[in-house]
This record gives C-alpha cells, structure tokens and sequence, in this order.
C-alpha cells in the first residue's frame, strides 16, 4: 500500500493513521493524537483542514501537508 505525501510515493503500513505515517517521516505536527488540537491538519485527497491522527490511511491516498 502506498500513499503519495507532498508528491514523494511512501510505503504505509494497512490500519495505521496518515499522522503516524507522517511521524515515521519526521513531517508530523502532533500535539493530542485525539482530534482536539487541530495541529496536525493536512489536505488529504484534495480536502482542506483533515485532522490527520484521525484518518486511517489507505491505498492511493494524496496528503499535502502545505497549503
Ligand atoms: S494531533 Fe490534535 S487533532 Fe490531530
């Protein structure tokens, strides 16, 4: 499974969250990991504002962490 992060195709692994696989890439901003802080938004597949440790990540997903 893969998943494009600001144009680079990364290996993710099944069940994981966009922000933890963020983290292993040392890009993630993370500051509750439960969706209250808002920190870690991202555009994910074209949609604005994702919290990302709420989103399961999934085969051929886009995630921008830049406007
Ligand atoms: S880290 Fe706080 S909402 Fe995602």
């Amino acid at each position: 499974m893969h998943v494009t992060v600001d144009g680079e195709p990364v290996p993710a692994k099944p069940g994981r969250t966009i922000a933890a696989l963020l983290h292993t890439m040392g890009r993630a901003r993370i500051f509750c990991g439960i969706g209250v802080c808002f920190d870690c938004v991202v555009t994910l597949n074209e949609v604005p504002d994702v919290r990302s440790c709420q989103r399961i990540a999934t085969d051929g997903d886009t995630v921008r962490t830049r406007p």
